[in-house]
């Protein structure tokens, strides 16, 4: 399906329809939804509540079948990767198990199924520990934790497996915000360095522009595609900008109209 391109999309929908299958009819949540994701590119996906964000997610993780069209996932069916930890998922709330410890949690997909603990996967789970600010809580339960540890400890469980593929829903949503702008800088930083690519749900403006180099954004009622908004144009070349810098306030305005004449 990457027509041109030399390497596959990371993502690629056509003509897809996404909703939940009911006993008698089927209620359809995003409709006709194009998409293209390049490798590497950190998209956020911007929209009201209801109007599908999860639901996409949830159907490039092969969580949910699509009603119909198309949806490749790094040139495969989403369940054709699945199982292979290509792709990594962050929710909201960090869903963590609360009688494991923080090292407990971070191991848990590899705990669940036929892998054993080896030597490599301890190291990376201490390694993601000390790249997440977390070393000194390894032993600790999430009920000791602020809320952005358990965020960070949610996100270094995703990075275990290496995903060449990571999906955030509203990751740092229930966070203040002193809290949320520290952890879109440690994610800024961990997205240059290994240049995986993002799929970044928000309902912010704000949050959206500063992360994301493209942001995609959804209306509801029907659920769609209403814009496509570049921001590289006003960052720098890792993704850099200013929150307070003049043209990062246009772009915010920019989406703002967007969603404003979609709903
Ligand atoms: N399991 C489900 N069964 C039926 N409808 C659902 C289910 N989950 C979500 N929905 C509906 O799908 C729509 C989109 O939900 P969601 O993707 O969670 O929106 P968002 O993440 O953008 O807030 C909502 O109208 C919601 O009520
Ligand atoms: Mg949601």
């Amino acid at each position: 399906m990457s027509g041109v391109h030399s390497t596959p999309l990371a993502i690629e929908a056509r003509k897809l329809e996404i909703g939940y299958r009911g006993e008698h009819t089927d209620v359809t949540v995003l409709t006709g939804l194009d998409l293209e994701v390049e490798t590497g590119q950190f998209v956020c996906i911007l929209g009201p509540s209801g109007c599908g964000k999860s639901t996409l997610l949830r159907v490039v993780a092969d969580l949910l079948v699509p009603l119909s069209g198309q949806i490749s996932v790094l040139g495969e069916t989403p369940h054709a990767i699945r199982g292979r930890r290509d792709v990594g998922f962050v929710f909201q709330d960090a869903a963590l198990l609360p009688w494991r410890t923080v090292r407990e949690n971070i191991r848990l997909p590899l705990a669940v199924g036929r892998h054993s603990l080896t030597r490599e996967v301890a190291d990376k789970t201490d390694e993601l520990l000390a790249m997440m600010g977390l070393s000194a809580f390894a032993d600790r339960h999430p009920h000791q934790l602020s809320g952005g540890q358990r965020q960070r400890v949610a996100i270094a469980r995703a990075l275990l497996g290496e995903p060449r593929v990571l999906l955030m829903d509203e990751p740092f949503g229930a966070l203040d915000e002193i809290t949320r702008d520290r952890l879109n800088d440690e994610l800024l930083n961990l997205w240059r360095r290994t240049r995986t690519t993002i799929l970044f749900v928000t309902h912010s403006i704000a949050e959206a522009v500063y992360l994301g180099e493209r942001v995609v954004v959804l209306a509801a009622n029907p659920g769609r595609l209403v814009a496509d908004i570049d921001i590289r144009p006003v960052k720098d070349h890792g993704n850099r900008c200013l929150r307070e810098d003049p043209a990062i306030i246009a772009k915010m305005a920019e989406l703002r109209q967007a969603l404003e004449r979609a709903s």
